[in-house]
């Protein structure tokens, strides 16, 4: 970068301040994608929903990678979206949210500074929600609550608010309220500014809902809803009053409370409230600890970012290597050479992309928060720092628990070179682990670990389209790694935890020791009889 092009601090605190970037959650069918879709509808994005969701339909056709994806119709990769709304710069970094998620979904939850979790109202809290929604609270995101689907028969909302509490744990403040639920669904009381917001459906929700906005004693208001309606409302609205529960936004950033909006995604009911008090409430970019306990600022003129997610082959033909990096702090300008600190080495990042949906676009220059696609063999791997500053590095993105295993056996001894090779580099990309079980002496079959089972068909994929090697899976029994260690410090490390049934011990790739347990009644029993260890579902920090 020539000292010209370097940024003045006024352009980077004016560029950080304005920018927000977060990830939608929620279980599959909850309406991620609906929400996603009707937010660029609203941001200015899309002229008319349905693209998004035709996305599902319509994979790109341009590489063997993308053909899984079509194939079963979901999004392995994430894509991050990119919008100005309202002089915000808005990133939404896609989360992978078919049942099949993978540990590529939760890595882009270390990528964002806040988060949407949409529930679908009538069935409250699921699985695959509260999972990711514990991933963000362990970075203390802030967390946001879409109750979606209230033109549906939704689950009475005072009970929906409970669930948030008594399941995940997280304090609750309704800063809307619904108008009722399934066909007397109406709109939502805006408690904020004590207004009703009235809508109007449109044809498939192709455009945006005709809305009122009006007191709550309004005549249109009382003609609108059914009696019973409108008295259960007030009787609701003063219940939630005389609680006397103060919006602490403090709390909010903490990631302690979420902010709770009700609405309906497909109709556009309640999006346009809920998008815009989302970004003045969510947080820009925030800081981040470098390795050395430095703590790097946003705003600092130095550039850093990390990678959070690599992506080989994206594009057959040309045998690229896609590598997102979050950006950190700095200007990223194109071209420009800065250190890969793991390695010491400098390099130029001349080919950077942003995707929008099937499309790329280059990017010239991007801020922190930003997400920025390299394309090129560079020997990145998943939290790499890449600095202008060679003492900044980030720490490692954290290995996620794998839930599923699987040996991988070589189909044909003549390709073992080629399997190897495949192995290897999907190894290094973090599409699956390697264990090396304690007692597998002899045997030379690799035993892998996955969050999702896609991540195997995915690594047979990909290895038999681009490594020729065909392979044949064996699912292993169990669906937990518990990484253990003794909790007296002197001990040595020789001894072993007492085994239960079911359970096996093995080494993960750094030598740590693990308990491979088959169920969550074996869990408990093999928790209970090793009272003398640390038991944890993440590896432990060397
Ligand atoms: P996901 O990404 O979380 O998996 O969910 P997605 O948005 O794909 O939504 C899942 C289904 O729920 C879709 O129906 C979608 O239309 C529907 N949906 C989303 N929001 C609402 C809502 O506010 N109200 C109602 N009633 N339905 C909603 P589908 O039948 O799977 O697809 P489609 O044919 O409707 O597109």
């Amino acid at each position: 970068m020539s000292a010209s092009d370097a940024p003045t601090a006024a352009e980077l605190k004016r560029e950080v301040a304005r920018r927000r970037s977060f990830a939608i959650i929620s279980h599959p069918d909850a309406g991620k994608t609906t929400l996603t879709e009707k937010f660029l509808l609203y941001g200015g994005a899309l002229n008319q929903a349905g693209s998004v969701t035709a996305r599902k339909n319509q994979r790109a056709t341009t590489s063997d990678w993308m053909e899984l994806e079509k194939q079963r119709g979901i999004s392995i990769s994430s894509t991050v979206l990119q919008f100005e709304y309202k002089g915000c710069m808005v990133n939404i970094l896609d989360t992978p949210g078919h049942k099949d998620f993978s540990e590529d979904t939760y890595r882009v939850l270390t990528a964002v500074d806040a988060a949407v979790m949409v529930v679908d109202a009538g069935k409250g809290i699921e699985s695959q929600t509260r999972k990711l929604f514990e991933v963000c609270r362990r970075r203390g995101v802030p967390i946001f609550t879409f109750m979606n689907k209230l033109d549906r028969p939704a689950r009475p909302p005072l009970e929906l608010l409970d669930e948030l509490e008594s399941v995940l744990g997280i304090a609750a403040f309704p800063l809307n309220w619904p108008l009722g639920d399934g066909p007397r669904f109406k709109g939502v009381f805006d408690r904020e500014h004590g207004q009703v917001h009235l809508f109007e459906k449109t044809p498939g929700g192709a455009y945006r809902a005709a809305e009122s906005v009006k007191d709550i004693h309004d005549p249109l208001v009382t003609q609108t809803l059914d009696e019973s309606t409108y008295r259960q409302v007030c009787d609701e609205l003063e219940l939630l009053e005389g609680a006397g529960a103060e919006f602490d936004i403090a709390a909010v950033e903490a990631g302690e409370l979420t902010p709770v909006f009700f609405g309906s995604a497909a109709n556009n009911f309640g999006v346009q409230l809920l998008l815009d008090r989302f970004l003045e409430l969510a947080p820009p970019p925030a800081s981040r600890e470098s390795g050395s306990g430095k703590v790097i600022e946003p705003t600092s003129p130095e550039f850093s970012a990390f990678v959070f997610k690599i992506q080989a082959n994206m594009n057959p033909k040309h045998r690229d290597r896609v590598s997102f990096i979050r950006i950190v702090s700095g200007k990223f300008e194109r071209d420009m050479t800065v250190v890969h600190t793991r390695t010491g080495e400098r390099v130029r990042l001349s080919n950077s992309q942003r995707l929008f949906a099937q499309e790329r676009e280059t990017v010239d220059d991007a801020y922190a928060g930003d997400v920025a696609g390299l394309v090129g063999n560079h020997d990145f791997l998943i939290g790499d720092t890449l600095s202008s500053d060679p003492k900044v590095s980030f720490d490692e993105i954290p290995r996620f628990a794998p839930e599923c295993f699987a040996f991988l056996h070589n189909r044909s001894t003549a390709k073992y070179k080629r399997f190897q090779a495949g192995l290897e580099q999907m190894l290094k990309e973090g599409v699956v682990t390697e264990f090396n079980l304690l007692d597998a002496i002899g045997i030379a079959v690799p035993l892998l670990g996955a969050v999702g089972p896609l991540q195997f068909e995915v690594l047979q994929h990909r290895l038999e389209n681009e490594y020729g090697a065909e392979t044949r899976l064996e699912n292993g029994t169990w669906s937990f790694a518990r990484w253990m260690k003794p909790k007296d410090p002197e001990k040595t490390g020789e001894e072993l935890p007492s085994l239960s049934m079911g359970v096996t011990l093995a080494r993960d790739v750094h030598g740590s020791l693990v308990a491979l347990i088959p169920h969550e009644w074996a869990l408990k029993t093999f928790t209970d009889k090793n009272e003398d260890w640390v038991i944890s579902d993440q590896p432990f920090p060397p």
